[in-house]
């Protein structure tokens, strides 16, 4: 695909999509990570001449008009973000938009309305794209956390403007693809979260590309349930141990190493400070539950981890939101932030919850990439083909 110095952009329109798509909070954004990652690429733009139209989807408003879900509050601190002005339009197509988009000089900025008002977007109607394309003359797409959506912003302006990736896009395929398509091995990978139901094919995929699959978080309980260890009041998906053995066999015939829980932490309440100990995973109570893995277990994967290259890392272990249940999860991040700063590791964290317990850890900064992207960083991770990243090399 090209890339945005490749491309010729100054005096033109340029529509570039954004995922601004932040955490807000009555009508004040909350965490401005995602608008920092991606202003570089809207100041590159300007820099060079170019007149910059955001495009960006906020939240799900299914094709209506929800005015809690407008873009209005993030221009300003997109604004901060690029250091210029940013103007704003109350619609992103039509005589509203064209208008704002007209008055724009050379290295000005303007933020368009929410592209989800509108159904065609989702459904990447034609109508919808052509008026969309119709503002501008080149297209960048620069949001690799909605590449897993074949809208008409993702997808539709890629095939009716010459493109390029913005630099954030760039970043988060050269992470991923080194983490993944080229990795140095050994590669470790860690699957955490609550539920191997949301996780199947992201193990299916992974037991076959990497070296070793650590596996923390609720999930764990439901292998060790499937390996016959009772595992009490723990979660756990009992009916997937079906697949679970799946996913182990798979991983066996693939020499594919899975490091379980050997031991665990556990109480008999779901809370703060809850009375714990540290158990085998053979000796859980019936009425005890599994909230963190245990210093053996943290032990194996600190090992794991040294003897290799490249950790891909999605998924919390244990319930790192109460303590003492995060301290697996903390002492493995401080364990990779060691290993990537020695120069041994190279660590590539991205998902959802990952980066919250990253940040509880306070080690988001000092891991080689920290994906912002949610779904986007599963399907890839899951072999998938995003369409928005797809269109860009079409
Ligand atoms: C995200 O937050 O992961 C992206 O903005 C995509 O949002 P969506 O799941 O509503 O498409």
């Amino acid at each position: 695909f090209k890339t945005l110095d490749q491309i010729d952009v100054a005096g033109k329109v340029v529509l570039v999509r954004l995922d601004l798509n932040v955490p807000m909070k009555d009508g004040v954004v909350t965490d401005a990570t995602r608008i920092e990652r991606q202003a570089p690429t809207v100041r590159a733009l300007a820099e060079r001449g170019a007149r910059v139209v955001v495009l960006s989807h906020f939240d799900r408003p299914k094709g209506k008009v929800v005015p809690s879900m407008s873009l209005k509050p993030v221009a300003a601190p997109l604004a901060a973000a690029i250091g210029r002005p940013v103007a704003f339009a109350e619609d992103c197509i039509g005589d509203t938009a064209a208008a704002v988009v007209g008055r724009l000089g050379d290295g000005e900025v303007a933020l368009l309305e929410n592209l989800r008002f509108h159904a065609g977007e989702e459904k990447n109607e034609a109508g919808f794209a052509d008026a969309l394309a119709s503002l501008g003359q080149v297209f960048i797409s620069d949001a690799f956390s909605c590449a897993h959506r074949a809208h008409a912003s993702t997808v539709g302006l890629a095939e009716r403007l010459p493109t390029a990736a913005g630099l954030s896009m760039q970043a988060e395929l050269e992470a991923l693809g080194a983490a993944l398509a080229e990795p140095q091995r050994p590669v470790a990978a860690i699957v955490g979260g609550a539920k191997v139901s949301t996780k199947i094919d992201l193990l299916n995929n992974l037991v076959a590309r990497v070296d070793a699959v650590i596996i923390g978080g609720g999930m764990a309980n439901t292998f060790l349930h499937a390996q016959g260890i009772a595992v009490g009041k723990s979660l756990c998906e009992a009916d997937l141990a079906e697949t679970a053995r799946g996913i182990l066999a798979k991983a066996e015939a693939a020499g594919c190493k899975v490091v379980l829980p050997v031991d665990a932490v556990v109480a008999r309440e779901f809370k703060a400070g809850a009375d714990n100990r540290t158990v085998d995973v053979a000796e859980v109570a019936a009425d005890e539950m599994i909230l963190d893995v245990g210093p053996k277990t943290v032990a194996e994967i600190e090992a794991c981890l040294a003897g290799s290259k490249t950790l891909l890392w999605n998924g919390p272990f244990g319930a790192f939101e109460i303590q003492p249940f995060d301290a697996a999860t903390v002492a493995v991040a401080k364990a990779v932030e060691k290993l990537t700063s020695g120069g041994t590791l190279a660590s590539i964290a991205g998902g959802g919850d990952t980066v919250a317990a990253l940040a509880h850890a306070g080690v988001v900064d000092a891991l080689t990439y920290v994906s912002t992207a949610g779904g986007a960083f599963l399907e890839y991770c899951e072999g998938k083909e995003l369409p928005g990243v797809a269109a860009l090399s079409r």
